[in-house]
């Protein structure tokens, strides 16, 4: 099974980037962890980030085109962008997978986090559990 593992804006900055929130760990690491789960797991994965908005639906069209499940850590767009989330339907509309990954809990912070408009069409959420969320996320689309 081929996984994309798309990762929002600021996402690039962890290891510098609010530790306190998102740990020591940095983006480099989470693209290794990922290529290590993967070959674990017998997930062909492959980690992206990005900042830009257009770019994210670019790759989500790209995961329906190439029959991709799909691992995504939204950031900040979890929370307002409509275009995203009406990417990630056509995912799971398509009968492909997308579970929707955080590092932290966003129901435990600031009340803006609380809204996923993505959630509701995803197969499912992991959050709050760093970047084992992510390993989870693989775990369950191995499956
Ligand atoms: C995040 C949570 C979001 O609220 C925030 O905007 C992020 C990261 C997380 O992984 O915990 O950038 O998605």
């Amino acid at each position: 099974t081929r996984v994309l593992v798309l990762n929002g804006p600021n996402l690039g900055r962890l290891g510098v980037r609010e530790p306190d929130v998102y740990g020591a760990l940095s983006y480099a690491d989470l693209v290794e962890a990922g290529a290590r789960w993967g070959s674990e797991l017998g997930l062909d994965v492959e980690v992206r980030q990005t900042d830009d908005e257009a770019q994210m639906v670019g790759w989500i069209h790209e995961a329906v085109d190439t029959r991709s499940d799909v691992v995504i850590n939204p950031a900040a767009f979890t929370h307002y962008s409509y275009a995203l989330r009406d990417a990630a339907a056509q995912v799971t509309k398509s009968g492909l997978r997308l579970v929707e990954v955080h590092i932290s809990n966003p129901y435990a912070r600031e009340e803006f986090r609380h809204t996923s408009v993505v959630g509701g069409v995803a197969t499912g959420t992991v959050a709050g559990f760093g970047f084992e969320s992510y390993h989870l996320a693989l775990r369950a689309l191995a499956v």
